[in-house]
């Protein structure tokens, strides 16, 4: 029974995943590379002049920049529309929080992470966490904060390229510029929690194999996602043949 394999994410779903990680790694590198100014840009001068130069100019390197942030939009406005269904309940998924379970989850799995089983016995508080669903807490702020941030940066995104392109007034490019730049900085600091959870964690490891594969271990879902565990057992026991599939 626990070596049994569970079904995680569509082949759909782990495809969307890899994807998005790709341009958001190639849309971050273009975008530090147009930061000109030396005391904005995190990475210093040598990056965008480096940029630059491998693109054949700052132009280029715009172009290429707006041209990949509209077909990573495009990409995930097709996936809402030809998967309606699918998007709705991944977006109902990581939105639905229950308030006191879900802090007391994040309150005790850092200090787990921090001072460790023993520590937290050693406060007299247990070290057990609150059970939870296809996503823990900690998935869930990441994804709710990709979700909004992702919006955001499409539409300042866009607001400063149409503005580029057929306004004179360079007020609306100013504001998108700098609510764009602070939005992906706050998504890029979950984001480096979210790969260390995901890729570098040892706990998650069955996590990360089922973005390749698509499913985990029943023991893996067991103990890590008991309430979704709970749901595909009874639904197997059930006779329904699909386990519930978020994203
Ligand atoms: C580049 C390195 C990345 C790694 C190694 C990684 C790893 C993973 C893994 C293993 C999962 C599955 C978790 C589970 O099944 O419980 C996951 C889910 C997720 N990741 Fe990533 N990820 C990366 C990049 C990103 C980026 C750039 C974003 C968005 C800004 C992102 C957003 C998400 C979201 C929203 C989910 C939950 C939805 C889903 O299951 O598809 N990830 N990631």
């Amino acid at each position: 029974m626990s070596d049994r394999m569970i079904h995680r994410h569509t082949k759909l779903a782990i495809f969307m995943h890899w994807f998005n990680a790709g341009c958001w790694i190639a849309l971050l590198l273009t975008g530090l590379g147009l930061i000109k100014n030396e005391q904005l840009n995190p990475l210093g001068a040598w990056f965008p002049a480096m940029m630059r130069s491998t693109f054949g100019g700052g132009e280029n390197l715009l172009a290429v920049h707006q041209y990949l942030g509209m077909v990573w939009a495009a990409a995930f406005l097709a996936y809402m529309l030809f998967r309606p269904r699918e998007t709705w309940v991944f977006l109902k998924e990581v939105f639905s929080v229950s308030p006191a379970s879900d802090l007391l989850w994040l309150i005790k799995m850092n200090l787990k992470m921090t001072v460790g089983r023993k520590g937290m016995e050693r406060f007299g508080m247990t070290p057990d966490l609150p059970p939870q669903g296809f996503y823990n807490f900690g998935q869930k702020l990441f994804a709710q904060a990709s979700v909004v941030g992702g919006v955001v940066i499409v539409v300042t995104g866009v607001t400063m390229f149409l503005s580029t392109l057929m306004l004179d007034d360079a007020d609306p490019a100013a504001w998108s510029r700098t609510i764009h730049y602070l939005t992906v900085g706050l998504v890029l600091a979950g984001l480096l929690v979210h790969i260390y959870m995901a890729a570098i964690s040892r706990e998650e490891r069955p996590a990360f194999l089922s973005m390749f594969t698509g499913s985990v271990s029943a023991h893996y879902a067991k103990h890590h996602h008991p309430l979704w565990y709970a749901k595909v057992a009874g639904e197997e026991k059930d006779g329904a043949s699909g386990v519930r599939e978020p994203a």
